[in-house]
């Protein structure tokens, strides 16, 4: 059985597109894929009901990752394959890279193919290029081998190790967004404004570094706190929005150690640091909606 996780950015989205590192973990909810040859190439996605032919050139991403992917494997039977994601889709946790990375491991199953995870990661780059044009690899990297992690374009992930779990409780605000369009937005601010933007990066790139500090002490209400700000200076990026800020500050109130939106945002998902898992569920019960809760262990 083929697996890709979801993820979370805890700190550092949109300043890694810019080199800048990002913390992330990889979550235990994500995609599982079978694969097995027959007499045509077909990617079948569960629970949305899709059934879909590879195409290099069509309007539907799905069709075209699924091309990127087959291509990585000249000499092939045709390969049905069955995926089944337990993802919200356009949320900020990593969906299509996890359905990529489940795909590929899948297909290396089926093939008798051995490859490690961080060249599963690697090879799951050309399915998330389909999706988001410039993707910085960080979610088909925590995808592929989960954890706690400080990643940076270019360079290998940093495991980061502590003795305490991270407890986390993911929130949905129900509406989805585009990656690929928030990332844009992004790029159009630095080149109008380059010296706002600019500092935005830098602040993040600081809070991660701190961030990266607190998680390996165990300090999470250090953690919370750098959380909290960074969720600020996304909101400065125009990245946030009132149901998400809405979701934060409730979760906050009620006594998480802090809140950020995760991912691109524009919609998407936010998630809040507990401190205990008890905490945790009461947070998920004050969220609502599909919120659950991850513990993390670094
Ligand atoms: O919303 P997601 O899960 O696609 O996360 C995107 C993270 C960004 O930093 C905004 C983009 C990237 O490629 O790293």
């Amino acid at each position: 059985m083929g697996f890709g996780r979801g993820k979370v950015i805890l700190l550092g989205e949109h300043a890694v597109v810019h080199g800048c590192p990002a913390i992330a973990v990889g979550i235990e909810r994500g995609v599982t894929a079978e694969a097995k040859p027959a007499s045509r190439d077909l990617l079948r996605l569960s629970p949305w009901g899709l059934a879909l032919e590879p195409d290099r050139k069509g309007d539907e991403p799905l069709e075209r990752a699924f091309a990127a992917a087959l291509a990585l494997y000249p000499e092939r039977p045709a390969l049905e394959v069955s995926a089944q994601v337990d993802l919200p889709a356009g949320a900020g946790l990593g969906c299509s890279a996890a359905i990529g990375v489940a795909v590929l491991d899948a297909i290396d199953e089926a093939l008798g193919i051995e490859r490690s995870r961080t060249d599963l990661a690697e090879a799951a780059l050309a399915w998330e290029k389909v999706f988001h044009g410039n993707p910085s690899g960080i979610d088909n990297t925590m995808s592929a081998i989960g954890g706690v992690a400080l990643y940076r374009k270019g360079d290998a992930l940093v495991p980061l190790r502590s003795n305490k779990p991270l407890h986390l409780v993911i929130g949905y605000s129900g509406e989805s967004s585009s990656t690929k369009e928030m990332v844009a937005s992004v790029r159009r601010q630095l080149e109008s404004d380059p010296e706002r933007v600019n500092k935005a990066f830098q602040g993040i790139e600081a809070l991660v570094r701190n961030a990266k500090l607190a998680i390996e002490a165990g300090d999470h209400v250090a953690l919370g706190q750098l959380l909290d700000l960074n969720h600020t200076i996304l909101s400065s990026l125009m990245l946030c929005t009132t149901k998400l800020d809405e979701m934060c500050q409730a979760a906050r109130k009620a006594g998480a150690l802090g809140a950020k939106m995760t991912g691109a945002g524009g919609g998407g998902c936010m998630f809040a640091l507990a401190a205990k898992h008890d905490q945790a569920l009461r947070l998920r019960d004050l969220l609502g909606g599909d919120s659950f809760v991850s513990e993390v262990s670094a």
